[in-house]
């Protein structure tokens, strides 16, 4: 939600942020700025548009300085408009900054400002902080041996509530950048001669694989020779650097059309990856190496409850399916939205489970605190090392997907209810569960890659089903237990990718209710896979049928579904039950993919969504 990027060092600043910007576009897309430092003066060019609007606004403008800012919108407070794009310059000109994240109290900062002559020039609550900033810098001139600007940017901000990352630039202090986060991500790229600030690797990735991931309440001060970085308190902080594992390949499309189809191929090593190292010498169980819980500690849990938001809460779903029906112990779920502030009774021995691709979620971790606030242990199933939730947990389990970067979640999803199936074994072994089931199960997650490259060699046939089912605006998903979540998802990413109406139900749910919608002109994807209730599932299709709705029938190998019920069949491999889920997400994320081709809409970059929600 909001891409930020800053630059110092020897560079021609504006390269090096539009490439930054570019790879960051993925968080918002409705503006983008940049500002750049030049003789003392602070040049500001920004578009409404993708950051290629920007581009061409940019040749316009001689944008030579080595230090600057610059950001790509999703707008929260205020209009698309130019005028509201960032970056944001204080009335007297001195200060320029971008922001990710809410400022609660905009309104009140401003009508102070206001009345002390500050003028304002847009309808964000970004205005009013750098406003703020300026205000405190002509304030207070003597800021002994501490640097003047540093210093207003932190007496500024201890006034703010709410949430944000930022990067500011003053023309009185060439070279340098002060930047500061709370609850909104934020790292900085330690280069050779160089340092990027930005929201997250992707956007310095190709200058350096060292950063440092900046905590809540801290403030980091750039100068072209070092950087110090500071708390809210203003307490010296010793940063530590990590080393990136993954390289600008993964950020690129190669041979692929879009992220997100690259990132369904994607699936089968990384979901290799996802399981690596994390079975037993035995075979008969799953091992986690971060969850800082003795296997007697996590045997006295009598509970888990799993948090998460659109596609992770899905995943969530289907943990509680798998962990319920095989390790026989109650889990609760919930939106992570919800759960913090619907204060859920819960037993004292529950285990939490946050569920998040990006890590930053601010609903996510909102959950986290609450959870932990009440003395909950609570674990983050992420895949951004260095992420907020991660480092704010206390254990977990990384996913390892490398970098996901198409706005809808495809191989995040997989190895997140991956990660699941290992949970709900990793339980079950500790109570009732065999050594022979447990060895079975092992073998099942294993052979999980190979299933999903036999799914992903449908994909022609998948395409044509796709071209046969675009032109409808409403459509049903249906499945029953653990295909019930992927009822949901299939759902959720036919609507954000594509902008049809889709709905996903329980299939038996559908006589109560969704049946009012079925029509020629309401066609079903419909999971009926071979299992105890596969005869329920028919009939529930022969429901649809006699009302002529259309119907897509996703249905495992060797499985005969009666004539005249599928208007279209697609067959994936059978397979064992803790897979399952896994194995029938694969045709519906190329469904989806290939209607929103059909319809030629934007698949990476979904109207009024983004990639990672840092905004409540
Ligand atoms: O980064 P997270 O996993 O916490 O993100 C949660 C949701 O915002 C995300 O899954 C969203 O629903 C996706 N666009 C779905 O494709």
């Amino acid at each position: 939600m909001c891409g930020i990027v800053g630059y110092v060092g020897k560079q021609k600043a504006v390269t090096i942020l539009l490439e930054g910007l570019k790879r960051l576009e993925y968080r918002g897309y409705d503006s983008a700025g940049v500002a750049v430092l030049q003789n003392n003066h602070i040049d500001v060019a920004k578009k409404v548009g993708r950051v290629e609007n920007l581009v061409k606004e940019v040749a316009r403008h001689q944008l030579t300085g080595t230090t600057g800012i610059a950001h790509t919108r999703w707008a929260t407070h205020g209009g698309v408009t130019d005028a509201n794009a960032h970056p944001h310059v204080s009335s007297d000109g001195k200060f320029a900054l971008i922001h990710n994240g809410v400022i609660e109290n905009f309104a009140s900062m401003k009508r102070f400002l206001l009345s002390k002559g500050y003028t304002f020039s847009s309808e964000t609550d970004t205005e009013a902080l750098v406003n703020l900033i300026a205000y405190h810098y002509q304030k207070e001139p003597q800021a002994g041996d501490k640097s003047r600007f540093l210093e207003s940017v932190r007496r500024a901000l201890m006034h703010v509530e709410g949430t944000y990352g930022i990067a500011v630039v003053c023309s009185d202090a060439p070279g340098e950048i002060v930047a500061a986060r709370k609850a909104s991500p934020l790292i900085l790229g330690v280069g050779e001669e160089e340092y990027i600030i930005a929201s997250d690797v992707s956007a310095l990735i190709s200058r350096t694989q060292n950063v440092v991931y900046l905590k809540d309440g801290e403030l980091v001060h750039v100068t072209p020779k070092r950087f110090t970085i500071i708390t809210q308190a203003e307490e010296d902080v010793s940063p530590i650097v990590n080393r990136v594992t993954w390289t600008v390949d993964a950020t690129e499309l190669g041979s692929y059309s879009h992220f997100m189809e690259k990132e369904i191929f994607e699936q089968p090593a990384a979901l290799e990856n996802t399981m690596r190292g994390r079975f037993s010498a035995d075979g008969s169980t799953a091992q986690f190496g971060g969850l800082n819980l003795s296997p007697v500690e996590f045997r006295q849990l009598d509970r888990f409850a799993f948090c998460g938001c659109g596609t992770a809460w899905h995943a969530c779903l289907v943990a509680e399916h798998l962990i319920e029906r095989f390790a026989r112990v109650p889990v609760e779920v919930d939106y992570s939205s919800e759960f913090r502030y619907r204060n859920t009774p819960l037993s004292g021995n529950t285990l939490f489970f946050m569920v998040s691709q990006s890590g930053e979620t601010i609903d996510t971790l909102g959950a986290l605190r609450e959870a932990k606030r009440k003395g909950y242990k609570v674990m983050a199933i992420n895949n951004s090392v260095g992420s907020s939730i991660a480092r704010e947990a206390d254990g977990g389990i990384y996913q390892h997907v490398g970098p996901e970067i198409g706005v809808a979640s495809t191989k995040a999803f997989t190895s997140q209810l991956m990660v699941g199936a290992m949970i709900a074994l990793y339980i079950a072994r500790m109570r009732d569960m065999s050594f022979a089931d447990g060895v079975q199960y092992v073998k099942a997650l294993k052979g999980v890659p190979d299933l999903v490259r036999k799914v992903l060699e449908q994909a022609p046939h998948i395409r044509n089903v796709a071209k046969r089912f675009a032109r409808y605006n409403d459509m049903l998903f249906l499945g029953r237990l653990s295909l019930f979540p992927i009822a949901l998802e299939g759902a959720l990413k036919l609507k954000e990718i594509s902008y049809i109406h889709a709905e996903g139900y329980p299939a038996a749910e559908m006589k109560h209710g969704p049946i009012a919608l079925i029509s020629e002109k309401c066609p079903t994807v419909f999971f009926a896979p071979q299992c105890e209730i596969f005869n329920k599932l028919v009939s529930s299709i022969q429901e649809i049928k006699a009302r002529r709705g259309p119907t897509i029938v996703v249905t495992t190998e060797g499985c005969e579904i009666p004539a005249g019920l599928a208007d279209e069949v697609i067959t994936i491999p059978d397979c064992h039950e803790a897979v399952l889920p896994i194995v029938a997400t694969v045709p519906v994320q190329l469904l989806s993919y290939y209607i929103a081709v059909e319809r030629g809409c934007d698949v990476d970059k979904p109207r009024n969504l983004a990639k990672s929600v840092t905004v409540e």
